[in-house]
């Protein structure tokens, strides 16, 4: 009934332009805009700030520096290593160090042009190989083991070495930051916030402004995109404005330009990778060593939490009985990177995938193979380097359905065909799995809370803590709300999400929005319905007083409660509940759950820190112009596990726009920065996000039928961040291509993002090798 393809709710709205964003919201004429100034320099102290000019402009209401701040100048999530303003040193390109309310744009921009700022210039930190150098750990590195990864590298029949670099990532949600201020009575304040974390939103408002986080309202009913750009660091743009509505006492609009958002934001964090595997002759792995080195940027952030992800996907979907990772996160001078669609596993799995792309280049093996073999067993090596079980293992059964409906084998043979006969144009194929664990790995923040009141008319109104950014979840809330109360749809409305309906919720994040809330908003339904099946079944005994029912056997379907046992013994729904409420019933339940069955012992790196895991995979293949490393994606078959699901639309949807989404990652998007620290790409005309010319010119995405998932509501899985590793096929794909010049016998020089900048220097380097006349290197194999 309710669970099904139905588009999602805000489908027409987005595209008649009804959706309201914080943009849109209506607001009377005291409005003022807010202005973010920002630094212009990597490293420095600050000398001085002069904001008279700048005040003394007609129109401008409030310039505001760090020494305006009433309550704690600090924005930083687990760390409390970030000042809201800058106050004696900048630490990157974008920190903001004042913060200007006037009454239009023009005002705010002519003002912001009189703040005189002096600096003393210390030397930045800009990449990642010099901050390793220079040993800016922000942390203490942290390990994850299992055997003995060093005794088996030396037994081990072939042992390789090597690195890979993986870039950084820009959020390219289409909204950008923005947040608006409304001041209540006293030292109230309603923040509509373009946030994923609505509660940690409301902390650091009532952090910075020195009040409790009662007198702080967060509403934020849809974003337009965020991919975990907004997970801490919409809180930024939120502090700022309620520090400014604050001075003011007039409402106050903070939404940033792209180039700003740009320049000030955090992005995916660039890792550089270091390793060490051992294999046998049919390309088992007997041993891998693995270093993980981040590029935090200048504050704490979640990058701590983020390299554990990525330590935790550094066996991607292979069993390594010798494992050991290394992780270390490095403080530079480029704004602090932050959460980003798949937190640290995008960058762990891609050394992984890698690694074993190698392994079957130096065996002169299919690459597909070499990942069959290493898969994680169903009954035996099935436990991770991180000691759970890889329960309800769906590699092999995806595996072999891809197999057959790509037509893996025949299109090899093609390939090879096609490369064999021409010079510059190269084909390359390749097939990469993904393995996901779902849930927080900060076990606490798997908990969801949910609000459910039905109203006298039968139409029903849901909270609940997670936030709206286009993945669905609120169609899918409310279908599952629908589903659980058996009634249509139309009768059910999911509310935006409010920090005073829905209190201390956790961030939209870890793909965990539908299991957590869904979950959360099941146990208020099963409340209301325990009361409604008590009403319903006293009436229907008092109408038959010989055929006595009971609570237990009331059932809601099709709109009707009804007695399971006679079953003419019904009611409309919307019968039912004038009559509860006559009979002075609660029609309001609170929710809650918690994740059952997880915990994980952080320091020791072992435990159970996933719910379950998530299965994808994908065969992609290219084209590659071996004259000017431009390439085509030719075709992408993708197969991907979400279990029962809610809605198989807003899947597929999240399939591939979480697979376009990497790819964008693992081809065109690359940020480069000038020696000094400033970002040169830093709007669309020159920071290349996917296009329609980037979509697979022949796109098959299907869904796995037939495996429900026991441990999430409805037997659905976790959707969002894993399908965007599926890009790993169309990354290799094009170094499969690159590969074949050489004719698979030489390494290709390769990093991610494959630009093609990177594609025609691997060509140069293949080609010079052969011409030199050169053997296939591998020197430490
Ligand atoms: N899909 C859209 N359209 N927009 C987004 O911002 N964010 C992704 C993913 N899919 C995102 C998206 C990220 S990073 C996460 S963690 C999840 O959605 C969050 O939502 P969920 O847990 O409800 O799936
Ligand atoms: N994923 C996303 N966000 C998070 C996580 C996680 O595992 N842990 C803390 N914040
Ligand atoms: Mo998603 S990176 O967990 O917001």
């Amino acid at each position: 009934m309710s669970i099904h393809s139905i588009p999602h709710e805000s489908a027409i709205k987005h595209v008649s332009g009804q959706s309201v964003y914080v943009d849109d919201i209506q607001m009377n004429n005291l409005l003022l805009t807010g202005r973010v100034v920002y630094s212009k320099n990597a490293h420095a102290l600050i000398k001085s700030i002069d904001i008279s000019a700048a005040k003394a402009l007609s129109g401008v209401h409030a310039v505001l520096l760090a020494s305006d701040i009433p309550g704690h100048n600090q924005l930083g999530p687990v760390v409390h290593d970030e000042p809201c303003l800058a106050e004696d040193k900048v630490l990157c390109i974008g920190q903001a160090f004042a913060l200007i309310a006037a009454e239009s744009e023009e005002i705010a921009r002519e003002a912001e042009k009189r703040i005189v700022i002096e600096y003393e210039p210390l030397e930045p930190i800009l990449d990642l190989r010099t901050a390793i150098e220079k040993g800016t750990m922000l942390d203490k590195p942290r390990i994850m083991q299992r055997g003995d990864a060093d005794a088996a590298l030396k037994t081990a029949p072939h042992v390789m070495s090597g690195e890979l670099e993986t870039g950084a990532q820009e959020h390219w949600y289409l909204e950008t930051h923005t947040c608006l201020c409304v001041p209540g009575e006293q030292k109230e304040i309603n923040v509509f916030s373009s946030t994923q974390h609505p509660s940690e939103t409301q902390a650091i408002v009532a952090e910075v402004l020195g009040i409790g986080k009662h007198e702080v309202v967060v509403e934020i009913r849809r974003m337009g995109g965020a991919f975990g750009g907004k997970e801490t660091q919409a809180n930024h743009t939120a502090a700022w404005t309620a520090l400014l509505c604050h001075a003011t006492k007039r409402p106050v609009k903070i939404r940033l330009f792209r180039d700003d958002d740009q320049i000030m934001s955090g992005k995916r964090h660039p890792y550089l990778f270091k390793y060490e595997v051992g294999f046998d002759a049919e390309g088992k792995i007997l041993a891998l060593k693995v270093e993980q080195h981040a590029n935090a940027g200048c504050a704490t952030d979640l990058s701590m939490a983020i390299l554990e992800r990525a330590m935790l996907h550094a066996d991607n979907s292979y069993y390594i009985p010798n494992m050991l990772v290394k992780g270390m996160a490095y403080r530079t001078n480029v704004p602090s990177n932050t959460a980003f669609r798949g937190f640290g596993g995008p960058q762990g799995m891609a050394a992984m995938e890698s690694i074993i792309d190698r392994i079957s280049r130096f065996l002169k093996k299919d690459a597909i193979d070499v990942r069959k073999l290493n898969f994680y067993g169903i009954d035996k090596n099935n436990v991770t380097h991180y000691g759970q079980e890889v329960e309800n293992n769906r590699l092999f059964v995806m595996h072999d359905q891809l197999m057959e409906s790509s037509e893996y084998r025949k299109r090899r043979e093609a390939v090879n065909e096609f490369n064999s006969k021409n010079e510059f144009y190269k084909k390359g194929l390749a097939f990469t799995p993904v393995k996901f664990g779902i849930a927080f790995t900060t076990t606490f923040l798997n908990q969801g809370s949910a609000l459910v009141h039905v109203y006298t008319d039968g139409t029903i109104l849901v909270y609940h803590g997670g936030s709206e950014m286009g993945q669905g979840l609120n169609t899918k809330i409310q279908q599952i709300a629908a589903a659980e109360f058996g009634v249509s749809l139309h009768r059910v409305k999911v509310s935006p999400t409010n920090t005073s309906k829905v209190a201390n919720s956790s961030a939209t994040a870890a793909s965990a929005g539908t299991d957590l809330n869904g979950m959360a908003v099941k146990n208020a339904i099963d409340k209301i319905k325990g009361r409604l099946a008590e009403i319903a079944a006293s009436i229907f005994s008092k109408q038959f007083p010989d055929k006595p029912t009971s609570k237990e056997n009331i059932i809601f379907e099709n709109d009707f409660v009804i007695d399971r046992v006679y079953q003419e013994r019904r009611m409309n729904f919307e019968e039912v509940i004038p009559v509860a409420y006559m009979s002075q019933v609660n029609l309001s339940a609170n929710g809650f759950y918690k994740t059952p069955n997880i915990g994980w012992d952080k320091a020791k790196g072992w435990g159970r820190p996933f719910n379950y895991y998530s299965f994808g995979m994908a065969v992609s293949e290219v084209l590659v112009d071996t004259l000017t490393g431009y390439y085509k994606n030719l075709r992408t078959d993708l197969l991907h596990d979400v279990g029962e699901s809610i809605n198989p639309g807003i899947d597929i949807g999240q399939v591939e726009g979480g697979y376009v989404q990497g790819v964008g990652w693992c081809t065109t998007e690359e940020i480069k920065w000038d020696a000094s620290g400033k970002m040169l790409n830093h709007s669309p005309d020159t920071y290349k996000i996917p296009s329609v010319q980037d979509i697979p010119a022949d796109f098959r995405t299907h869904l796995l039928q037939g495996y429900p998932n026991p441990y999430a509501i409805r037997k659905s899985k976790a959707v969002a961040e894993p399908p965007l590793m599926l890009a790993f096929s169309t990354w290799l794909a094009i170094k499969d291509a690159i590969s074949s010049i050489g004719n698979h016998a030489i390494e290709p020089m390769f990093k991610l993002p494959a630009t093609h900048e990177l594609i025609l220097l691997s060509i140069e380097d293949i080609k010079e090798k052969i011409k030199k006349n050169q053997q296939a290197i591998f020197p430490n194999a």
